[in-house]
């Protein structure tokens, strides 16, 4: 009778591998080197093995609505705001109230009270510009400082921003152009804009990237992308819009009907711990973290620096809104020639 009792206990030792303590299989939005960390820092911890699929926060949304009947992810993690809304709101994501929500800014408890606890703020940060120093002052440019700026024909071919269909930051963009002009005015701005973009990437994070290595003078960008390229030596710097700017509360929802929804569950808790919360900083990305506890980088953008416009989250994260504006990019501004 011992014996076999100490053979179930070393069966079940053995089976406390990494598969026996789980698997949880992740959408991850934010840069590469994040979502690796995450991953290698909660297998080690817990013995829990995260698969990740890194993905734009557009394509993310589009990945669940193919999944839907059938879904693979567990939980989405990080990307802009707006898709994460419009995934709640299409039913795509399970209602989950965290014992931690009071621990957070009240923007990212006012993310999941607007989506019906579908999903959660991770981190906020404002849009801004990039720009390369050493080639605006070889192409004789001045730094862009207002959105009406980047309309001047002097800048043409030389600023790049991502495409909105794939890019929760190029979305961002035009959400808050829209609040800061009228629709109409926004989509006549945006048409002038697309004669000067030299190119529009998939990745919210191309543009910045592009302005580092040199192959474009300014960028369209969330400014705490910035600071982990001049880090690497390149001559990149920031501004922000003096009409004023938006910005994004990256979210994190749970997948409606995730195969692996108490491992998801112990996932998402850890991420909204303080000490999880760092690892954003730690990999050089600099948002600004949801948890109030969490050590905020000295490389954190300064909000109160910041002119702000009372970004609509309900409103540009509804699916409708989100569709029809990427739509009207599509035909309106996209398709003609530059
Ligand atoms: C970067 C930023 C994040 C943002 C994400 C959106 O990773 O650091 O703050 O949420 O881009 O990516 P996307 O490709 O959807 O614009």
């Amino acid at each position: 009778m011992k014996k076999k009792l100490f053979a179930a206990a070393v069966l079940a030792g053995l089976a406390g591998g990494a598969s026996a303590q789980g698997t949880v299989n992740v959408i991850c939005s934010v840069q590469a080197d994040w979502c690796n960390m995450i991953s290698t820092v909660y297998a080690r911890t817990t013995g829990v093995k995260i698969n990740l699929a890194l993905k734009g926060s557009g394509e993310a949304l589009a990945q669940l609505i193919a999944e839907k009947d059938n879904p693979k992810t567990d939980v989405w993690f990080g990307g802009t705001g707006d898709p994460h809304l419009q995934a709640a709101e299409m039913g795509l994501t399970l209602e989950y109230k965290s014992p931690s929500l009071p621990q957070l800014y009240p923007w990212a408890q006012q993310q999941a009270q607007q989506s019906g606890y579908k999903t959660v703020g991770v981190y906020s940060g404002p849009l801004g510009f990039g720009y390369n120093t050493e080639l605006l002052k070889k192409k004789k440019l001045d730094v862009p400082k207002s959105w009406a700026d980047l309309l001047k024909p002097a800048y043409k071919g030389d600023i790049q921003v991502a495409n909105p269909a794939s890019s929760g930051t190029a979305y961002t963009m035009i959400a808050t152009l829209v609040q800061l002009m009228g629709e109409d005015k926004a989509f006549d701005y945006l048409k002038g804009l697309h004669k000067n973009v030299g190119q529009y990437t998939r990745s919210g994070t191309g543009p910045i990237k592009a302005v580092a290595r040199g192959e474009t003078a300014v960028s369209i960008s969330f400014v705490h992308d910035a600071p982990q390229e001049k880090m690497q030596g390149f001559p990149v710097e920031t501004v922000t819009p003096s009409e004023g700017t938006g910005a994004e509360i990256g979210s994190m929802s749970i997948i409606k009907g995730a195969r692996n929804l108490e491992q998801a569950k112990k996932f998402y808790e850890w991420a909204l711990t303080p000490q999880a919360q760092t690892f954003g900083a730690a990999a050089k990305q600099y948002q600004l973290p949801s948890n109030k506890a969490t050590a905020v980088d000295a490389n954190v953008p300064d909000f109160k620096k910041i002119k702000l416009i009372n970004y609509d989250y309900a409103k540009y994260g509804a699916s409708a809104e989100r569709r029809r504006l990427i739509a009207r990019w599509e035909k309106d501004v996209n398709s003609l020639p530059r």
